[in-house]
């Protein structure tokens, strides 16, 4: 299958690349993305030395209605939609790029894919889409109504929408996952898990909202992406499938965990203010994607927190190189949303 992957050289969607060519030996993988500062500059050409000519990549806006040379040309028949602004708190300081890539850009996708023979689309989204649960609150399930809180979610509920929209109206071939925080290597370190491991790790702060018992819903990145090739392979058109492990802890706990399994102090501790609208808890029902498509998480939190803090700490040249001044002065100067044009496009 020729599967053409938005967003694969973030930290989802790259994983899904890896795991798909390692699963699959017959897929060959098609992957876009904008390379924004969310990309880190080693996993092109990582991700290109694994596949081989089963792998192509092109630097291109989801924006762009250029794409549907793309999917022409490799004569597409499945795409993951991962390409995203994806941090909240940056959704708060400039929601503008958040409803480009994420609403606009996922409308233009479904465009083009209607165009070009209607390939199966799996849109990924998240459970923030949902807002926020009080602590003795049931889980959301797929019926839960919309309702974001930060600019982020409210972009990602919209493209949701438009996604069930493009369904029912032109009956495309759409499905849509909902899935929790997710946690696990290449994760970028502006993430609560990476920027606490790195800080940690420098001995500097770490940073915790308000009184840090806002509950979050862990998954491994991992068993994130064994959902997403479920429903790719078994979902049905229409349908919304909830991915959780059903890990559900508060930041300051699982904070203190990342802090004892690091040898570090929980001195490091800095509360800080809080982010505005912040959501309380959220916990996500997966009961649907576990009777319909037999999907269930393998690794527990334990086992992958150790294994996260691990690779951080065998891997510090990764994300030191992200996180230094002159990395965001680079994206601040040259990150200019743009729409390119044709002949920038090498096809
Ligand atoms: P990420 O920020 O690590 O990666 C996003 C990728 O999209 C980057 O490689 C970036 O270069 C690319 N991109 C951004 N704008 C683009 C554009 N206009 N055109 C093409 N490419 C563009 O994000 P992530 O954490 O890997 O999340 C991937 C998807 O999963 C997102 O849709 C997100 O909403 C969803 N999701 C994330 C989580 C989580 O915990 N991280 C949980 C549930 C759902
Ligand atoms: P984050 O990783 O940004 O994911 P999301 O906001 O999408 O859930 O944050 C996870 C939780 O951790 C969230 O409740 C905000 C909190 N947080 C901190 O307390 N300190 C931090 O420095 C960051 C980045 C997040």
């Amino acid at each position: 299958m020729k599967v053409l992957i938005t967003g694969g050289a973030g930290f989802i969607g790259s994983h899904f690349v890896e795991y798909v060519l390692a699963k699959y030996p017959q897929a060959e993988i098609v992957n876009v993305d904008f390379l924004t500062y969310a990309a880190h500059p080693d996993t092109v050409e990582r991700l290109s030395v694994l596949g081989g000519n089963r792998y192509h990549f092109y630097k291109m806006d989801i924006c762009d209605p250029n794409i549907k040379n793309i999917f022409k040309k490799h004569a597409i028949e499945a795409v993951v939609h991962f390409a995203a602004e994806s941090h909240v708190d940056r959704s708060i300081l400039d929601p503008q790029a958040f409803v480009r890539t994420n609403i606009q850009g996922t409308q233009n996708l479904l465009q083009v894919a209607r165009a070009c023979g209607n390939p199966r689309f799996v849109h990924v989204s998240t459970d923030e889409v949902y807002g926020s649960l009080n602590p003795s609150d049931p889980t959301f399930t797929e019926q839960t109504p919309l309702d974001p809180n930060s600019p982020y979610a409210a972009s990602k509920a919209s493209s949701d929408l438009l996604v069930i929209a493009s369904q029912r109206t032109y009956q495309q071939d759409l499905v849509i996952t909902r899935c929790t925080n997710n946690y696990g290597p290449y994760q970028f370190p502006e993430k609560l898990l990476p920027l606490v491991i790195a800080n940690a790790l420098e001995d500097k702060p770490v940073p915790v909202y308000g009184d840090g018992m806002q509950v979050r819903d862990w998954i491994h990145v991992v068993d994130h992406c064994r959902g997403i090739d479920a429903v790719l392979r078994k979902g049905k058109a229409g349908e919304v499938y909830n991915i959780s492990a059903q890990s559900e802890v508060p930041n300051l706990v699982l904070v203190k965990k990342l802090l004892a399994l690091l040898g570090k102090p929980e001195s490091l501790i800095t509360f800080v203010g809080d982010r505005p609208a912040h959501d309380r808890r959220y916990g996500l029902n997966p009961q649907k994607i576990k009777s319909e498509l037999s999907w269930n998480p393998q690794v527990t939190l334990d086992d992958g927190l150790k294994q996260t803090v691990q690779w951080y700490q065998v891997n510090r040249s990764w994300w030191e190189k992200v996180r230094n001044k002159d990395y965001f002065k680079y994206y601040q100067e040259n990150y200019q949303p743009k729409t390119a044009t044709s002949s920038e496009v090498q096809l």
